[in-house]
């Protein structure tokens, strides 16, 4: 068990600066999820705590202890690959069981500890198999197995569902979550892929261009992002960000969009905002802040009347491309809401958790 701080880690590769002045604590037992687009140098961050690449400055402290001159091996830390290369002529038994053997682990120990991570896992029939003979999952589960016997201080794991299809993606998620909680060591897990990063997550670390751009919690990223980047990267679909004129005075606040169209903001908004007026925004509305009206709306809820154009059905929402001011925006709606092409629907807008972007500086302004 082990806490992790990075301080001011820098890392060059020639003329590439992929960390550029990383800060970030994680807790003992803390899940922590490393997400942004490729590049953006999730690889290396986690690639530098294991030790696998030397840093260019700052400081890595593991448990307390400062890790920067430890070899990998000396770190006490376990790393699962999204090419989680099994040793193809030994059984799933001896693959797991290898690092222990490489330690010289007491035999008894070794039987003790590959049939409890086994167990965990559900790949207790297969220990006598070859990795040839077991499915993409499985074979996903018998390198978690050889990480989680090492007992190690520190779990990282690097895009290790990405070569699986979607739904042993799912269920492998759900069994990582499980794990965690059972196992309850720190874990730091990098993906691109933000669906996941939100279910996994204790803590988000966004990174964008070598550097945190917002970290907290997944709901804490997804209501109150603090750029249009974050707003734009987490939620799917996408949240649309329509450019707009903000009009605000001590009565209340509007959005303007170019096609002239207005919406009315919440009332809660229009103090924070009077400074504000005439400036050029991006609004930022969630897909899922769109319903079909019907009935009285609660206050900062607006009604709208669109076209819809396209329609994709996902069975249990329907998504609905309409215009919102000249630009396209994707609106979630209940499945049987709409159903053809070029069908006028009264929308109602739920504007209380709108952002607004100053679109010079990316910022979240409100
Ligand atoms: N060995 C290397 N030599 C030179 N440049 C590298 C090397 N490894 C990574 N880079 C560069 O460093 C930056 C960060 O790469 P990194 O692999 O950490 O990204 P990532 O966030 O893991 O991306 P992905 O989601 O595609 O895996 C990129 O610009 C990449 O091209
Ligand atoms: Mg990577």
């Amino acid at each position: 068990m082990a806490d992790v701080k990075l301080s001011e880690l820098h890392k060059y590769y020639g003329n590439v600066h992929a960390v550029r002045g990383v800060d970030l604590t994680i807790a003992d037992g803390e899940f922590a999820v490393l997400v942004g687009p490729s590049g953006c140098g999730k690889s290396t961050l986690l690639r530098t705590i294991a030790g696998l690449e030397d840093l260019d400055g700052g400081t890595i402290t593991i448990g307390g202890a400062v890790v920067n001159d430890l070899r990998p091996r000396e770190r006490n830390i376990a790393m699962v690959f999204q090419n989680y290369a099994l040793y193809p002529y030994l059984t799933v038994n001896e693959n797991i069981a290898f690092g222990l053997r490489a330690r010289k682990t007491p035999e008894i120990e070794i039987r003790k500890r590959v049939s409890e991570a086994a167990e965990m896992l559900g790949i207790g029939n297969f220990l006598q198999r070859y990795p040839r003979q077991l499915s993409g999952g499985q074979r996903q589960r018998v390198a978690i197995g050889r990480a989680i016997v090492r007992k190690a201080d520190l779990f990282l794991f690097d895009e290790p569902l990405s070569n699986l299809d979607a739904q042993l993606r799912d269920e492998m998620r759900t069994e990582i979550k499980r794990l965690h909680h059972e196992i309850t060591t720190t874990m730091i897990y990098v993906t691109h892929d933000q669906v996941e990063a939100m279910t996994l997550a204790d803590r988000i670390v966004l990174l964008r261009d070598g550097k945190i751009e917002q970290q907290g919690a997944p709901l804490e990223l997804f209501e109150q992002p603090r750029t249009g980047f974050v707003a734009g990267f987490l939620g799917s679909p996408s949240i649309n960000l329509i450019p707009a004129t903000l009009k605000a005075n001590g009565a209340g606040a509007a959005v303007v969009f170019q096609s002239g169209d207005a919406l009315t903001l919440p009332k809660a908004r229009a103090e924070s905002l009077i400074n504000a007026d005439g400036q050029q925004v991006l609004v930022g509305i969630r897909p899922q802040h769109f319903s079909r009206a019907g009935g009285p709306l609660r206050d900062g809820v607006v009604p709208y009347s669109a076209v819809a154009d396209l329609i994709q059905p996902t069975g249990t929402r329907t998504f609905t491309t309409i215009k919102i001011g000249g630009f396209d925006a994707v609106a979630e709606l209940q499945a049987h809401d709409v159903s053809s092409h070029g069908e006028r629907i009264d929308l109602a807008i739920d504007l209380n958790r709108v952002v607004l972007i100053d679109p010079a500086s990316g910022l979240v302004i409100a």
